[in-house]
């Protein structure tokens, strides 16, 4: 795979007002996504809700890609389509979660790695053979009383350097994501400085393990305020922070960034994205990959009454799309 390939399917990702839709939630998230709107965690229902969401009708408007877990890509349409193809056809990119989870890190409390590089090589041979062109691997870094640590960043960042490499040899562009969480009543400057710092030991690893960032994508938390915190800082704010922490850290030769939504809500998701479009230019694309700012309205109607609700769920789906789309061009209107 020449890195021409890898670079043209980066830009594919981040087009002009289009975004990623994230359906890669493991097995215990989709289980609880599904219990808090009262749905059977059965292997068909998973599939029939996946099936909902991927052939939303006129979704590739504003969806160039999608995230998929292991189950997913190995799953087709109920006329038997596998998903990868429906995708492919219907000019939407498979993407695909390769990490394995965060586990705690040993000696060091309320921090967590990532785990997933043993057999990573492999795996990622059958997922390009099962169509995948994207991968996602996701870190996690708390933030708390003495965290994070140093030790915690540069684990994770060295892992997700290891894993980035391993794509790229193996045809696939990688996403990826330090999520630095919105858990906690940290103010936004304390966002702002672990992220900085997350971002910077990032992009030192993902340079010293070769990784070549014309083909790599970054999926980024936004500079916010702790969920908790009393102060919570207003869209303008979280915009500038945001730009401004991401314009000091992420080298202009990376062909876009997407936006994960983190446990915001749906509007806050997108008025941010717009508000740091409204910015003006940007060195790269700025749009989004969301799974719940995409997806929680549409289970909640599909939820309702599984069948009749079907047509009703994707319209959902396509509105935020649209919505988002629009954001990612600094064109949303409330
Ligand atoms: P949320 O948008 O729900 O945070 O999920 C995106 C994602 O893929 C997190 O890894």
């Amino acid at each position: 795979m020449s890195i021409e390939q890898l670079a043209e399917t980066a830009q594919a990702m981040v087009a002009p007002g289009k975004g990623i839709i994230a359906i890669d939630e493991s097995s215990g998230t989709i289980a609880k996504r599904f219990a808090a709107v009262g749905i059977e965690n059965t292997e068909e229902n998973r599939r029939a809700y996946r099936e909902l969401l991927l052939t939303t009708p006129k979704l590739n408007e504003y969806i160039s890609g999608a995230i998929l877990f292991d189950e997913t890509i190995r799953q087709s349409t109920r006329d038997g389509v596998p998903f990868a193809r429906y995708m492919a056809d219907n000019g939407i990119i498979p993407g695909i979660k390769v990490d394995k989870g965060t586990h705690p890190l040993a000696g060091f409390p309320d921090e967590v790695v990532t785990e997933g590089l043993d057999g990573l090589r492999e795996r990622l041979k059958e997922y390009y053979q099962l169509g995948a062109r994207f991968a996602k691997w996701r870190a996690v870094i708390n933030i708390g009383d003495d965290v994070p640590t140093g030790t915690c960043i540069e684990a994770n960042s060295q892992a997700l350097a290891r894993y980035a490499a391993l794509c790229q040899e193996q045809g696939l562009v990688p996403m990826v994501e330090p999520e630095v969480l919105m858990d906690g009543e940290h103010d936004i400057e304390t966002c702002y400085e672990v992220t900085e710092a997350t971002l910077r030991s990032l992009f030192g690893a993902l340079y010293e393990h070769n990784v070549l960032l014309e083909g790599a994508i970054l999926k980024a938390s936004m500079v916010i305020s702790g969920k908790d915190c009393p102060d919570q800082a207003g869209t303008e704010e979280v915009a500038e922070s945001t730009v401004m922490c991401l314009k000091s850290t992420v080298p202009a030769i990376l062909p876009g960034i997407v936006f994960l939504s983190g446990g915001q809500s749906d509007e806050d998701a997108t008025a941010h994205l717009n508000a740091m479009n409204q910015l003006g230019q940007h060195p790269w694309p700025l749009s989004f990959s969301y799974g719940r700012a995409m997806q929680q309205a549409a289970l909640a109607l599909w939820a309702k009454d599984m069948k009749g609700n079907y047509a009703k769920a994707q319209e959902t789906v396509h509105a935020r799309a649209r919505d988002n789309g629009q954001a990612a061009l600094g064109q949303w209107k409330k």
